[in-house]
C-alpha cells in the first residue's frame, strides 16, 4: 500500500510556484502579474501563482511523475485498477464512459433517469439506449433506484446490449443493490457502469452504503466535488476489472477534456483524496453523529419528517446515505419549493434541492459540524414559523405516466437531423429532437429519437396544468416542440 498521507501533485505545484519560475508561457496572467484587482480578490495571489500549465517536468512530465502518482494514489484509495482525474465534472466522466462503450457495441441498457450528460454522451457516441424504469415513490413522487430484477428483464429484452448503466446513490440519498445489479450484468456478460456522482465518500465509512467498486461495478463515475470536497467541476472516473479496455477509456477521457486542464482543480482532487483516505473515517464518524442528532430534532418539528429508514421499505432501495437530509415537508401544508425559497429569504440558507414534497440539505464529508447543523435547524424552525401564516399550497397530482414512445432513431441521429419547430399539440407522431421530463417525478417522458404519442403529450399538458413542470424543452412555455424534419 502506498502512503496515502502524501499529496505528490499538490507538492510539485507548490514547489514550482515557490521556485519563482520565469513565466513566459501560458496562462497569460503568468502568476498574477498585472492581473485585474477583481481576479486577485476572487482567486487570491496563491491561486494565481499555483495556476500552472501542463507539460512541466517534475509536475506532469517524467516517468513516473507526480500527476500520475496522484492518480495512482486515488485508484488505490477507491479500490480501482485505474483512476482518471477529470476537470469537467462527472458530466465528462459520463461522456467519456459512453464513448468508451461505443467501442464495445451500438446498444446499451440504461436506467431511464440517467443524468443528462449520459444522454449527451450517447449523442456523441451514437449509442442506442434500451431503457429500464427506476422505481418511483408513489407517496413522495421522487425517483429511487433500479432493481436487479428490472435490470435483468431489460438485458433479457436486449441481448445485443454492450453494457448496463445505472445511477446510485440518487439525488435523495437512496442507494441501489449494486452488488445484485453487478451480478445480473455479469451473468448476462456485460459490464456494469455506475454513476456514483453522489457517492464519492461511501468507501470511507463502514456505516455508509457499500461503494460501487467494492460491489462489483466495472466503471464508476464520481463527482468528487459534490460530497468529498474537491473544487467544483473536479471529478474522477474509476475503472475496475477487465471488461472495459483501459486504453480506450484513456483515449475517451482525453477526447472530452481541455488540453489545458486547470491545476487548481486537479490539485484539489489530490488533496481531497488524501483527506478521504487518511481522515475520512474519523471525519465521517463525527459528521454522522451530528446528523443523527439533527435528524432527531427535525423529526420533532411539526410537519417535518426526515426520510431515512423509511426509504428501505422501497423495493429498489438497499441503503441510504445519511449525509443527505431529505426532509418530507408535506405535513407543513406547503411545498418543498416554497420552504426552500423562504429559507433563503429569511435565513440566507441554501439547500441542495427542493421538490414538491421534500427539501434536501447536503453535508460534505468533513462539514458536519454542530454549529453548521445548528444554523440549518434554527433557520428551518424560523422559516416554518413564518410559513404558518401562509395559505397552504396545493400539491400537484402525480399520475403514473404513459409508456415511452417507440424509439425510431438514435439520440445522435435525432440531434443531428434537420429539425422543425411545431406547435405542441401538432407534435403527435413526430420524432422528438429534444427531451421532455415532467416533475414530479422527473423521469424523462420523451428522449430524442422517440415518437411523441398523443398519450404522452396529453400527460405532459395535464401535469403542467396540475401544477407540475417540464424540463428539457427549448420553449419552456411548451407552446412548441423541436422535432425531426420528415423527409
Ligand atoms: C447522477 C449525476 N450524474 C452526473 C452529474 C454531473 O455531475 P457534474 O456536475 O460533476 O458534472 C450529476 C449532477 O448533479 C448527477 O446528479
Amino acid at each position: 500500500m502506498a502512503d496515502q498521507d502524501q499529496t505528490p501533485y499538490v507538492d510539485a505545484l507548490l514547489e514550482f510556484a515557490r521556485s519563482d519560475p520565469g513565466r513566459y508561457n501560458v496562462p497569460g496572467h503568468q502568476g498574477g502579474v498585472g492581473s485585474d484587482e477583481a481576479l486577485r480578490l476572487l482567486v487570491g495571489q496563491s491561486g494565481l501563482s499555483d495556476d500552472i500549465p501542463t507539460l512541466i517536468p517534475g509536475i506532469d512530465v517524467g516517468d513516473p511523475n507526480p500527476f500520475e502518482e496522484a492518480q495512482a494514489l486515488a485508484a488505490e484509495a477507491w479500490g480501482a485498477k485505474r483512476t482518471w482525474f477529470l476537470v469537467n465534472g462527472a458530466s465528462q466522466g459520463n461522456q467519456s464512459m459512453c464513448l468508451a462503450l461505443g467501442h464495445m457495441g451500438r446498444t446499451v441498457v440504461a436506467q431511464r433517469n440517467v443524468h443528462s450528460s449520459v444522454i449527451d454522451g450517447m449523442v456523441m457516441a451514437g449509442l442506442m439506449p434500451h431503457f429500464a424504469a427506476p422505481e418511483v415513490d408513489p407517496e413522495l413522487g421522487i425517483i429511487h433506484c433500479l432493481t436487479p430484477k428490472a435490470l435483468d428483464e431489460a438485458l433479457a429484452d436486449c441481448p445485443e446490449a454492450a453494457a448496463a448503466i445505472v445511477v446510485s446513490p440518487t439525488y435523495f440519498g437512496a442507494a441501489a443493490d449494486v452488488e445484485g445489479l453487478a451480478e445480473v450484468a455479469h451473468r448476462r456478460g456485460v459490464p456494469l457502469v455506475v454513476d456514483e456522482a453522489w457517492g464519492g465518500h461511501l468507501r470511507f465509512h463502514p456505516d455508509l452504503p457499500r461503494d460501487a467498486i467494492s460491489s462489483g461495478a466495472d466503471l464508476v463515475i464520481s463527482s468528487t466535488h459534490k460530497i468529498v470536497g474537491s473544487i467544483t467541476q473536479s471529478a474522477m472516473l474509476h475503472l475496475s476489472g477487465d471488461l472495459i479496455e483501459e486504453h480506450v477509456v484513456d483515449r475517451c477521457v482525453s477526447m472530452t477534456e481541455s488540453t489545458s486542464p486547470n491545476s487548481l482543480l486537479l490539485g484539489s482532487l489530490d488533496a481531497a483524496r488524501r483527506q478521504a483516505a487518511v481522515h475520512g473515517e474519523e471525519l465521517l464518524t463525527n459528521t454522522l453523529a451530528v446528523l443523527a442528532e439533527a435528524r432527531a430534532e427535525l423529526d420533532s418539528m411539526p410537519g417535518l419528517e426526515v426520510i431515512g429508514n423509511r426509504l428501505l421499505e422501497r423495493e429498489s432501495v438497499s441503503a441510504f446515505d445519511p449525509l443527505r437530509l431529505t426532509i418530507d415537508v408535506r405535513g407543513t401544508g406547503t411545498t418543498g419549493y416554497r420552504v426552500a425559497e423562504k429559507l433563503r429569504e429569511t435565513a440566507n440558507i441554501n439547500v441542495e434541492l427542493a421538490a414538491d414534497t421534500v427539501i434536501v440539505a447536503v453535508f460534505g464529508m468533513a462539514s458536519g459540524l454542530p454549529t453548521r447543523a445548528r444554523r440549518l435547524l434554527d433557520g428551518i424552525e424560523t422559516t416554518l414559523g413564518e410559513l404558518e401564516a401562509e395559505r397552504p399550497d396545493e400539491l400537484p397530482a402525480f399520475a403514473p405516466p404513459p409508456p415511452w414512445g417507440e424509439p425510431r432513431m438514435t439520440p445522435r441521429d435525432a440531434f443531428l437531423a434537420a429539425q422543425d419547430v411545431v406547435a405542441f399539440d401538432q407534435a403527435e407522431g413526430r420524432i422528438a429532437a429534444e427531451p421532455l421530463a415532467t416533475y414530479p417525478p422527473g423521469v424523462p417522458n420523451v428522449l430524442p429519437g422517440e415518437v411523441l404519442t398523443r398519450e404522452t403529450l396529453d400527460y405532459i399538458r395535464e401535469s403542467v396544468e396540475g401544477g407540475g413542470f417540464v424540463r428539457g424543452a427549448t420553449d419552456r412555455g411548451l407552446g412548441t416542440l423541436r422535432v425531426v424534419r420528415e423527409s
